[in-house]
């Protein structure tokens, strides 16, 4: 059979009308770069292959909490070691934030011990902000990945970056270790909110918009910076839902679902990489050539560098036992293709990698090709240039961020269900509000807010509004609320339920505490028997129950969701998400998030949108709570008339598609319209359907609007039976709505 085989694996041309451009590798900078690394003693290169974690400068004794570093471990690392990247915040043992005049003030004393040394090469420091600068006192923290993915709304992410950038830089930090781009795939994965959810085009979309607004065209400008592809590759898919336990990956699935999204991101001119901590059929992530190099430099083009996950090159010693010894497993990360190691606590990779040059096991040409992409990246980065004023945004700025991180957060939550049309609620209504989630807005962000695991509340910035509080300043009648943590046994049940029955509404607030990485870890989707007694209660009372969800995962709610009269699924919306869910109880918004995972209906309910035929054949069913894209609004839509420009297009040729979407409900709102297809016959079983495009609009009553789509041939394209990307002739199906056209791809 006559094949098309892509060979490009750039899903993306343009997204938000603007073209975008891979990461040239600094073309207009290698004479610089080649002039300093000749100038560069091996110790000296070497130290900018080494990254360390700010307890390695930061004062013991007599902190100044204005400007925490040691100046002589300061001087240590720079000078005696010659380190070129240092990350985290202070307060060891975990990073804590920071004011902006703190941060100013590290900066500084790093640019002023820098300017002492003999090259005087500017060190890069790394930061996770990854829902905005989450080390920076009152920051503007957005929507996680998760519910950022359920808005469907690429310009979001994209001011999301832009305003994570300026905010970055207003403290002097050029480098964020986002977005991550694994695909939420797995459940029960502690980290499946950091991700854009389970469908690939969704998560490269919104991925590509993030490193477009966080770098612009030009990511050494002063309110720009850079971005960190993350967690490369196969990390999200552990097989048992742990963090960092192994995945097995066939190379097809590797190819199909894990890496597209970072090709996406380096297409988008992502400069830097992080690799996965975990590993895949037996190979740890940092030790994989085929991946590294094989795979990130010859097949995808990548031409900036990679840094290890923390302390990830010593687990190759120490936890997986691949190497003999913490200098074998230098050895294999830098022949593998790591450039950076984030080492974090010692000079252990700085010594060893030293020693392994000199022995001739590890060649120069390896040190100068880690180093030299280092040093292009930090030039391009224009930290070479005399820096601009750390400026703090101006209060219009900040006014705009909130606005937009208003609007993600409305965005982002999913209405699952409002039976009798419970919703909105009339402000007058005496409403009852209890659930553990109720009053935390660490509940609200989840983990690297403010702190690692973003669980310290008393850290958390007083202004911003819980659930409860939002319901309590909006509501106009009465709000009771019951602290469930201070229920005793079966007695305090049965007095609140008694308290609840005597309101018109109750508001229960279920989910997770904030976590991330292992310390997340579960073994169950259920969630802890206390908040299914609690439900239990609140049901018995015969009064109408919003069941409000909060957390960084599906858990599973389905009796309570069945009993219950509406359902929102909030995830992490973010410092603004408590005002969010309040406006959208009270109606001052209409909701129209979608959601970006399928629900699952029970914890081994482990079936995608995008499954496989024999998923849904004879008694197999994809029967989640609530599937992929779904998303009640307080208005209805349809849509129809959809059309394809033509029946038949020859292989490689692009095919318009058309679909007219109508408000046909009461009140204006939005609509995100999912385009999906399906390969009807193929040499590998294809997805039922597969999301190829998506447009969100907003309308009024009765109006409608005719929406144009074109499907070029990667989108039909799946990786062959011989792991080549392909296009195979034959019949085809797309979907929009409750409708499906054929076509036919010919020879
Ligand atoms: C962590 C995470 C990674 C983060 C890095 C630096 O272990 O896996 O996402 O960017 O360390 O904090």
């Amino acid at each position: 059979m006559q094949v098309q085989t892509i060979l490009s694996l750039f899903p993306l041309t343009l997204v938000l009308g603007c073209a975008i451009t891979p990461y040239s590798g600094g073309n207009d900078t290698s004479t610089q770069v080649e002039k300093l690394l000749s100038q560069m003693t091996l110790q000296e290169k070497i130290g900018q292959m080494t990254q360390l974690d700010f307890a390695m400068i930061a004062a013991t004794t007599h902190i100044n909490p204005n400007n925490p570093v040691d100046q002589a471990k300061l001087e240590d690392a720079l000078l005696n070691h010659h380190v070129g990247s240092i990350l985290n915040a202070p307060y060891t043992p975990y990073s804590k934030a920071q004011t902006r005049q703190t941060w100013q003030a590290i900066i500084k004393t790093l640019q002023a011990t820098t300017a002492k040394s003999r090259l005087k090469i500017p060190v890069l420091y790394g930061i996770d902000a990854i829902h905005g600068a989450t080390y920076t006192q009152n920051a503007t923290l957005f929507p996680q990945a998760i519910n950022m993915a359920a808005t469907f709304n690429p310009a979001l992410s994209n001011q999301e970056g832009a305003i994570t950038a300026k905010e970055l830089r207003a403290s002097g930090l050029h480098w964020n270790f986002s977005p991550m781009l694994d695909i939420g795939r797995q459940p029960l994965w502690s980290r499946l909110w950091e991700s854009y959810g389970e469908d690939v085009h969704l998560a490269s979309v919104l991925g590509t918009a993030f490193i477009q607004g966080h770098q612009g065209d030009n990511f050494a400008a002063p309110d720009k910076a850079l971005t960190c592809l993350k967690h490369y590759v196969g990390y999200s898919m552990p097989n048992n839902g742990k963090d960092r336990t192994p995945a097995w990956l066939s190379e097809r699935m590797l190819r199909e679902y894990f890496l597209p999204t970072f090709a996406a991101g380096i297409n988008a001119g992502a400069p830097t990489i992080m690799v996965n901590s975990g590993e895949v059929d037996g190979i740890p992530g940092h030790a994989n050539h085929h991946y590294l190099t094989d795979i990130l430099r010859d097949e995808l083009g990548f031409k900036g560098f990679t840094v290890s996950d923390w302390a990830d090159i010593k687990n190759l010693y120490r936890r997986d036992k691949l190497a003999a010894s913490e200098k074998e497993a230098v050895k294999m990360a830098v022949m593998a293709g790591i450039d950076m190691s984030m080492v974090p606590f010692d000079y252990s990779f700085y010594d060893l990698l030293i020693a392994l040059v000199q022995e001739g096991e590890v060649p120069i040409a390896r040190i100068d090709e880690a180093v030299r992409r280092i040093l292009t990246v930090k030039y391009q980065a224009g930290l070479f240039a005399a820096q601009p004023a750390m400026t703090a945004p101006s209060a219009q700025a900040d006014a705009e961020a909130l606005a937009i991180n208003r609007q993600a957060a409305h965005e982002s939550i999913v209405l699952a269900k409002n039976a009798t049309h419970l919703l909105p609620l009339k402000k007058s209504a005496r409403i009852f509000v209890t659930g553990p989630t109720a009053n935390l807005l660490s509940a609200l962000n989840g983990g690297w807010t403010i702190t690692w695991q973003g669980d310290d509340e008393s850290a958390y910035p007083a202004e911003k509004q819980t659930v409860l509080e939002a319901i309590q300043q909006q509501a106009t009648g009465p709000v009771t609320y019951v602290d469930s943590t201070t229920l005793a046994a079966n007695n305090g049940l049965q007095q609140a339920a008694a308290t609840a029955a005597k309101h018109d509404v109750i508001i229960l607030c279920l989910g997770e505490k904030p976590y991330t990485e292992t310390i997340g870890n579960i073994s169950s989707l259920n969630l802890d028997p206390a908040q299914y007694q609690l439900a239990k209660a609140m049901i018995s009372t015969g009064k109408p129950v919003v069941l409000v969800t909060l957390g960084g995962r599906p858990r599973i709610i389905t009796d309570i969701a069945q009993q219950a009269t509406a359902v929102v699924l909030g995830f992490l919306p973010g410092m603004e998400g408590g005002t969010a869910i309040a406006d959208i109880l009270f109606g001052a918004y209409n909701p129209d998030g979608k959601l970006p995972i399928s629900y699952p209906r029970d914890t081994n309910d482990h079936v995608l949108y995008d499954h496989k035929p024999s998923e849904a054949f004879e008694f197999n069913r994809y029967t989640p709570l609530y599937p992929f894209g779904h998303g009640l609004s307080y208005t209805e839509f349809q849509t129809s008339g959809l059309q394809v420009a033509k029946k038949s297009i020859l292989l490689g040729e692009t095919l318009d598609v058309a679909v007219t979407v109508k408000n046909t409900g009461s009140l204006t709102g939005k609509e995100t319209v999912l385009l999906y297809i399906n390969d009807v016959a193929a040499s590998v079983t294809r997805p039922t359907k597969q999301l190829k495009a998506f447009q969100k609009v907003s309308l009024a009553p009765g109006q409608s609007q005719r929406l144009s789509f074109t499907l070029t041939a990667l989108d039909l394209s799946f990786i062959g039976v011989d792991l080549k990307r392909i296009v195979e002739p034959g019949e085809f199906k797309v979907m929009v709505g409750k409708e499906s056209v054929a076509f036919w791809v010919e020879k």
